[in-house]
């Protein structure tokens, strides 16, 4: 545990840390004794999450109400953090803009792209430019399965996921040498307030978002990318490596369908 705090803290900095996995990712990391900058949208739910974990694991937190899309991103955390040494960064919060690509309105697909894309460039050059220079740090961005393959339904959603696993692969040769760990984590559906609230017809086996920030601590380090879960994996296998790119897509498709349509 001290190891991991030696290696990744004195602070981690938390993206959707306030329900759901980004949540689960903020208890796993004070309990290991690191200090929290904990960001989301609603200052009530952050707050109230910091007060319990102070209270259980004597850390410090700081929280900062914003969306992750916005064009100031870096300048308002980077002025959060003060002198505090992020040693950890956790891009866990996404936008999914669900439904027929041609119904949702042009602004909903823009704002995939800010949340899911743009912010993790962002703060991964701002954040990931200090571990370097400190020899150490790591980096994790939530993914997903969706990201293995096109996906109707949630195309740009399923696209900028793609991004994310490339971005971490690449980061993860890049500023490996430089002691900075970089992985993507890639769950499959998770029971979390946001995948509930978006009130899927069908239903499907689902992961705890708990194991699923568990599973990405523990491989951080040792690969670029993890899938979470033994039946996400089986999933994935079969979608990459049995399927051709045609039979994923319309299999995603169906599945995808009879969930939203
Ligand atoms: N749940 C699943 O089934 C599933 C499956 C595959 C992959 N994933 C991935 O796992 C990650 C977490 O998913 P999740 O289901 O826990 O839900 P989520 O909606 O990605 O995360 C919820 C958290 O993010 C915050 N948030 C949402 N949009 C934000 C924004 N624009 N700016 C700042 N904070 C924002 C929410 O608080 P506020 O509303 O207060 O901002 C909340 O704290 C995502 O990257 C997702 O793609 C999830």
């Amino acid at each position: 545990m001290n190891g991991f705090r030696d290696r990744y803290g004195p602070w981690a900095l938390v993206t959707g840390a306030s329900e759901g996995i980004g949540e689960s990712f903020a208890r796993a990391l004070a309990a290991r004794g690191l200090h929290l900058l904990l960001v989301a949208r609603r200052t009530g739910p952050l707050e109230s999450l910091a007060g319990e974990l102070r209270a259980a694991h004597g850390v410090e937190i700081r929280t900062v109400s914003i969306d992750v899309g916005r064009p100031d991103l870096v300048p308002v955390l980077d002025a959060a953090a003060g002198d505090a040494e992020v040693g950890l960064l956790v891009h866990n919060a996404a936008f999914s803009a669900l439904g027929p690509f041609l119904e949702r309105p042009l602004p909903d697909l823009l704002q995939v792209i800010d949340v899911n894309c743009r912010a993790p460039v962002a703060l991964a050059h701002h954040f990931g430019r200090r571990m370097a220079e400190r020899g150490r740090g790591g980096i994790v961005l939530m993914t997903s399965l969706a990201g293995g393959q096109g996906t109707p339904m949630v195309a740009t959603y399923a696209a900028s996921k793609a991004f994310e696993i490339v971005l971490a692969e690449g980061l993860w040769d890049e500023l490996g040498p430089a002691g900075v760990d970089v992985l993507a984590c890639r769950a499959g559906p998770t029971r979390t307030p946001s995948y509930e609230a978006s009130r899927p017809k069908k239903k499907v086996p689902m992961m705890e978002p708990m194991p699923v920030a568990l599973e990405a601590l523990e491989a951080l380090g040792k690969k670029p990318v993890v899938v979470a879960g033994r039946l996400n994996r089986a999933v994935n296998f079969v979608m990459q490596r049995m399927l051709s790119r045609p039979a994923a897509i319309r299999f995603m498709g169906k599945h995808t369908r009879k969930m939203y349509e």
